[in-house]
C-alpha cells in the first residue's frame, strides 16, 4: 500500500520563518526530495532579500517541510513547497500553503503564480485542490530532467 496514504492523520506542525540555522536541515530535504536542487546559496538569498521569505514546518521535533515565496507588486510566487516523504499526507503542505496564502493576501497581492512538471502529479492534485489552474505551459523550462513548465495561477480573494 502507498505508504503517503497510510499516513493520513494530520501531522499538527509549528509554521515559522525560515532563517539562516535552518538552511542546513532544508538543504538536506531538498537534496533527498527534489532531482534538480536549489543549492545553499540559493535559499540564503532568497530568505535575505525584501519582498522574498521562507516558512518551515516544524513536527516531531524536526523540520518536515518548508515553502518559499516572493512578492513583486501585487504579484506572489510561490518558488517551492516540500514536504518530507515520511510526513506526507498529513496535511503538512496545506499548513504551509495557507500561511502563505495568509501572508501574500495581507500583502494586498492579487493572484500567486507558481511553475510545476506536468509530470508532477501528485503536487499538480495539490494545487489544483487548492484553488490553483493552468494559466499555460512554458517549453523546455526544466533541466535534469528537461522538462516543460506548467505556469499556474491562484486568485486571492
Ligand atoms: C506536493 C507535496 C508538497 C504535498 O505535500 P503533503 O504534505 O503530502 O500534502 P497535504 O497532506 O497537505 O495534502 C493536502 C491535499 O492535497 C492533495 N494531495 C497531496 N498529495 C497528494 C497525492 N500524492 N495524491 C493525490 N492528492 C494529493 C490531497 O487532496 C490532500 O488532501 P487529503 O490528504 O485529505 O486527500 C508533497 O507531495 C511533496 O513534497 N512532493 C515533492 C516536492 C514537490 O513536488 N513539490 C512541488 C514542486 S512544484
Amino acid at each position: 500500500m502507498n505508504s503517503e496514504i497510510k499516513n493520513k492523520k494530520k501531522l499538527q506542525v509549528n509554521i515559522r520563518a525560515m532563517t539562516k540555522n535552518d538552511l542546513a536541515e532544508v538543504i538536506l530535504l531538498e537534496r533527498n526530495i527534489f532531482p534538480d536542487p536549489w543549492s545553499y546559496e540559493a535559499f540564503e538569498e532568497q530568505i535575505e532579500i525584501e519582498g522574498w521569505g521562507g516558512l518551515v514546518a516544524e513536527g516531531d521535533g524536526q523540520i518536515v517541510g518548508y515553502a518559499c515565496y516572493y512578492i513583486v507588486n501585487d504579484e506572489a510566487h510561490l518558488t517551492n513547497i516540500a514536504v518530507d516523504s515520511n510526513y506526507r499526507r498529513k496535511s503538512v503542505a496545506k499548513q504551509l500553503l495557507e500561511n502563505i496564502l495568509k501572508v501574500v493576501t495581507e500583502r494586498n497581492c492579487e493572484f500567486i503564480l507558481l511553475e510545476v512538471r506536468p509530470s508532477n502529479e501528485k503536487a499538480l492534485k495539490f494545487y489544483e485542490k487548492y484553488g490553483f489552474h493552468v494559466l499555460y505551459r512554458r517549453p523546455n523550462y526544466y533541466r535534469k530532467p528537461l522538462e516543460d513548465a506548467l505556469v499556474m495561477v491562484c486568485y486571492l480573494s
